[in-house]
């Protein structure tokens, strides 16, 4: 099959394509998605295949407006109906009851489906156009890091599917925070920029991600993930990842220091991939630096910080609030799903 990328002209074809139950990847405001008719198991079969992805790894669906969620999910409360209308369109996945029409391919053999409504014109237009709820996993090959670009997913999907939608790079850069609101108190699976801080304005409880990913319920979080084709390790400080630097170098392996300008600066090493200043701009960055480290250096050196209460310190040593804090801790989990 030939792969062809497409801008917005495409989008009719593209509509077409799903509603004929075809795999087509598009942009979000967070990844590329590999996207098919969510209420058509052949359809979302070919996703997996295409993916190389675990048949127990539930995928999202995506739609358009609060209004279509009745379509996927059941017994949906007032709560959800107030987390769409504060934080969507936008990087936030409601686990919810599945309804009968959605096929348990979908959702990994469980009773509940993720739902999501994305950001990005793209997408929403792609929805409206094909008039169908739409899974998407992220679009690239089960168990390498997220594609944040069309040509990204090229790399991973050439010849698998038939149209990739370019919408640019991704805003976020990092998926969807996923919050299960089918417990008797609200848990996030999986963090994402929308923080349990956040969530916290209209959620009275929430249990917040702990970091554990091994054992957290987002099935899709036990696997190995985000894992880069090269070696990656975090470093807790500049003089960790500089000493394992040297190391690798000595060994022959030419690594990079990969973390947010003060760090990869302390580190005073020459090959570095500086993720930027803020916490936007390293979460927008990291998945791209990781493949494009992966094809220029044989070892990745990652910053990483154990607990909340390093960034907590290291946070106010600059005298700024605590707001960010939940927000930077979701780019460190994503490390540390990288470094297991
Ligand atoms: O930002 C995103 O969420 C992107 C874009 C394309 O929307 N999608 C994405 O999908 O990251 P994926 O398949 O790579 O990750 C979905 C995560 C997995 O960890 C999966 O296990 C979890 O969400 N998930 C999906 N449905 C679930 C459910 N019913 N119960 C628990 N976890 C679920
Ligand atoms: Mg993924």
């Amino acid at each position: 099959m030939q792969t062809i990328i497409g801008k917005e002209e495409r989008l009719n074809y593209a509509a077409e394509l799903i509603r004929s139950g075809e795999v087509v990847a598009f942009p979000t405001e967070t990844v590329y998605g590999l996207g098919a008719d969510a209420l058509n198991g052949n359809a979302v079969r070919k996703i997996f295949e295409a993916k190389g992805r675990p048949a127990d790894n539930p995928l999202i669906v995506h739609i358009s407006a609060p209004g279509q969620v009745n379509s996927v999910a059941q017994n949906v409360s007032e709560l959800a109906f107030k987390l769409f209308q504060k934080f969507s369109p936008g990087p936030l996945t409601l686990v919810l009851k599945k309804a009968p029409a959605v096929p348990l391919i979908t959702t990994g053999g469980l009773g509940t489906v993720g739902v999501r409504i994305p950001r990005h014109p793209l997408a929403l237009k792609l929805i409206e156009a094909c008039g169908r709820p739409i899974a998407a996993p992220s679009a690239n090959r089960s168990g390498r890091v997220s594609p944040t670009e069309a040509a990204h997913v090229l790399e991973d999907m050439d010849g698998k599917i038939p149209l990739i939608l370019d919408g640019g790079k991704t805003e976020v850069g990092i998926e969807s925070t996923v919050l299960d609101l089918t417990k008797e108190i609200p848990v996030i699976l999986r963090p994402g920029a929308i923080t349990a801080k956040m969530l916290s304005e209209i959620l009275p409880k929430v249990i917040d991600h702990k970091g554990e990913v091994i054992i957290a319920e987002a099935p899709g979080m036990k696997y190995r993930h985000y894992s880069p084709t090269k070696p990656c390790i975090a470093a807790l400080d500049p003089e960790s990842a500089a000493g394992k630097y040297d190391e690798v170098l000595s060994g022959g392996i030419i690594p990079v220091i990969i973390g947010r300008e003060d760090f990869v600066l302390a580190g005073k090493r020459e090959n570095h991939i500086s993720l930027g200043k803020t916490v936007e701009e390293c979460m927008s960055s990291l998945f791209s630096a990781l493949r494009s480290a992966e094809k220029k250096y044989g070892y990745i050196i990652l910053q990483y910080f154990p607990n909340r209460s390093i960034f907590a310190r290291q946070q106010n040593q600059k005298g700024r609030g605590g707001g960010d804090i939940r927000a930077y801790f979701t780019i460190i989990a994503k490390s540390c799903i990288i470094s297991l």
